[in-house]
């Protein structure tokens, strides 16, 4: 059912916002963002069925998703997304970091959910389609960003179960801050044995509305232990790191090395491949390999293992203080950020704003 005909064309209709925010309202919203709670005036919208692949792409007024209470995805979780963001460099110029990895990843994520592949071209396109109306919303101040969220999903009405042959594909953003309230300051992680992100054979690699649906509970288990975020072990023998509910983990030993597990149904950081490639750049040696709990626990104590962090898109990188389990802790939670785990994030975000050169020709302009 995969529909790999190239789409009809890149031409947009635009549609403006007659009811867009004043100028007052939006001087509101960017002053303190926060995360994912405020969008802009627009949002994009391509339509694909079986019969006509994609088609209708289109620039509208952002607002409420008409559909049929039997669309698939309300049923099923028929359903892909992704996370990148529009940074602001000096000069007014907006860009974006490595976006060809989010359209690919996004391809892979679809074919895990029997959903069509939006060619790449399509999906850098949908990002500058929405800059072109909506560019105000790409904030100035340090640390700020525009996350672009583009998201696919069934919408085909029908209850049988088996691929949707109707699938709509959107783009909408949000004026971004902090991830976490406390900005960067180091965060207790919470090790959930009582449950797993995905199995072997599951939709663990794809970024899939389900996973993070199954793994809310076990984030509550965090919450209520006074900690950030889940990390998640192997759902087998709860012994192999996997990741966190929305990042990826990444230890340093005292030898120099950058260690981040390896698993088949993780997802494939962006940030953290990146972030690998900096390492290595500055002659560390990386190894992405399985991990063990008992393996961190032992090198936390015995001061192998000096710096932990998570790192994702939304966070950016957050140093990690101490992990807590049922029964155990590793690390103490007034460990001081790591000083690799800070000058990485420097480099990676001096990067993304455009306070150093390129050298990997990881950004791409969007505004022009
Ligand atoms: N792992 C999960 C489960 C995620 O949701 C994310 C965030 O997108 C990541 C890892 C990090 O991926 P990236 O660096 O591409 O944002
Ligand atoms: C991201 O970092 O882009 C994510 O998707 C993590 C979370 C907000 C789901």
């Amino acid at each position: 059912m995969k529909n790999l005909l190239a789409p009809r064309t890149l031409e947009f209709a635009v549609q403006t916002n007659e009811a867009a925010r004043s100028a007052a309202e939006h001087a509101d919203i960017i002053a303190e963002p926060g995360f994912g709670k405020h969008f802009t005036d627009h949002m994009v919208d391509i339509c694909w069925s079986e019969m006509g692949g994609w088609h209708r792409p289109r620039v509208q007024p952002y607002g409420p998703i008409a559909m049929d209470p039997a669309a698939a995805v309300l049923h099923y979780a028929q359903e892909v997304f992704e996370g990148l963001k529009a940074y602001r460099h000096e000069d007014g110029s907006i860009w974006t970091f490595r976006p060809e990895m989010n359209a690919e990843r996004m391809k892979r994520s679809a074919i895990r959910l029997a959903l069509p592949e939006l060619p790449t071209e399509y999906f850098i396109e949908s990002l500058r389609q929405l800059i072109a109306v909506d560019a105000r919303w790409v904030p100035s101040t340090p640390d700020t960003s525009l996350y672009l969220r583009p998201f696919m999903f069934a919408k085909e009405a029908f209850l049988g179960v088996r691929p949707a042959a109707k699938v709509n594909y959107y783009v909408i953003a949000s004026p971004a801050g902090a991830y976490f309230t406390g900005g960067v300051e180091p965060v207790s992680i919470w090790i959930s044995t009582d449950y797993a992100r995905a199995g072997r054979g599951g939709t663990g690699a794809a970024k899939t509305g389900g996973n993070y649906a199954s793994s809310l509970v076990a984030q509550q288990e965090a919450y209520d232990h006074g900690c950030a975020q889940v990390l998640f072990l192997d759902s087998e023998k709860s012994e192999y790191l996997e990741e966190l509910g929305g990042m990826n983990v990444v230890f340093v030993y005292k030898d120099g090395r950058v260690v981040t597990p390896e698993s088949s149904s993780i997802l494939e950081g962006i940030t953290l491949d990146s972030l690998l490639q900096l390492a290595k750049d500055r002659g560390l040696k990386t190894e992405q390999r399985r991990m063990t709990i008992s393996e961190v626990r032992e090198g936390v104590a015995s001061g192998d293992i000096v710096e932990m962090f998570a790192c994702g898109t939304a966070a950016v990188l957050v140093p990690i203080a101490q992990f807590k389990a049922e029964g155990y802790t590793i690390g103490d939670a007034d460990a001081p950020a790591g000083e690799l785990t800070m000058s990485l994030r420097q480099e990676l975000t001096d990067i993304q704003y455009g306070r150093v050169q390129d050298r990997h020709g990881w950004m791409t302009r969007l505004d022009a």
